[in-house]
């Protein structure tokens, strides 16, 4: 009986390696563990609760403020609205550390926020109506602006900056200009690694008053109510 057990051993703990490989992220029951790889997929798979979702928040409103308004000043975006795949994509490139965010990563670590739980605030943020009150730019290039935005960004985040959720295109509309001015920035200059890169072929061509310019321009756009 001693015997037959020592010889299963090793078999049953390859299969136990193989069972805990690559495979993590495709397994049965993802939100019962941290998933590290492609958590993505995992995000996009689970219903996001809104009223849960309000509740997981309490975590982001130090920055992120109650109402998802952010603080233009504290360049902390305003998320209200925000398209649920977006948020989703973000806060896995974040936990991947495909995107850096010094200031928020102890807050939205693994050991911090389940995978559900950032299913269930997307679900909250979502349904939030985008505030009025956010932090413009001086207004002077907002002719500029509008001729660069029509040109080179309308084609992906929408003639009024609504985005689109299905292809992970942020809504620009409504956000703090000193963030957009930033993430742009950052964009071109590659120090946000998971911006698109077709977008930062575009923004090659831009010196920093362009960029000034056409983020003024997004963040005063408003949507239509789809
Ligand atoms: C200490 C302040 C802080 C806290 C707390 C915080 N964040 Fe953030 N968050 C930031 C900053 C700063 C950024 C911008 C990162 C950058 O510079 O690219 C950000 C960016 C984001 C983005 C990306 C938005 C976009 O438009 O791309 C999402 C989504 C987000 N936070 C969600 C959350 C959630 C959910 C929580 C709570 C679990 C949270 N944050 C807690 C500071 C914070
Ligand atoms: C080919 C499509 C495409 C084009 C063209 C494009 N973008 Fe983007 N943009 C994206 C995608 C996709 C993201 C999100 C990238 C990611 O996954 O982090 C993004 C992100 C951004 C963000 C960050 C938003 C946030 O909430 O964090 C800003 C700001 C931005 N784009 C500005 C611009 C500007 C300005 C232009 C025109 C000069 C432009 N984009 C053109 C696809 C595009």
């Amino acid at each position: 009986m001693k015997q037959a057990t020592m010889t299963c051993r090793p078999l049953l703990i390859s299969l136990l390696l193989l069972a805990a490989g690559p495979g993590l992220a495709g397994s049965a029951d993802p939100g019962s563990q941290p998933v590290r790889e492609d958590e993505l997929t995992v995000l996009l798979s689970m219903p996001g609760d809104p009223q849960r979702g309000q509740e997981s928040y309490r975590l982001c409103r130090g920055c992120h403020k109650a109402d998802g308004s952010g603080k233009a000043e504290a360049e902390y975006p305003q998320l209200a609205g925000q398209h649920a795949r977006v948020l989703l994509k973000q806060m896995a490139d974040v936990r991947a550390g495909r995107r850096d965010s010094p200031k928020m990563n102890p807050f939205i670590e693994h050991g911090e926020v389940s995978s559900q739980e950032l299913a269930d605030i997307a679900a909250f943020l979502e349904n939030l109506p985008v505030p009025s009150a956010i932090g413009l730019g001086d207004g002077r290039q907002l002719e500029l602006g509008k001729h660069l935005y029509l040109r080179d960004c309308a084609s992906c985040h929408g003639p009024n900056g609504e985005g689109d959720g299905q292809r992970f295109y942020p809504r620009v509309a409504g956000q703090h200009y000193p963030y957009l001015y930033r993430e742009t920035l950052e964009s071109r200059d590659r120090g946000r690694r998971n911006a698109n890169p077709e977008m930062v072929r575009v923004l090659k061509h831009y010196v920093d008053s362009d960029i000034a310019a056409v983020s003024d321009y997004m963040a005063r756009l408003r949507p239509a109510k789809p």
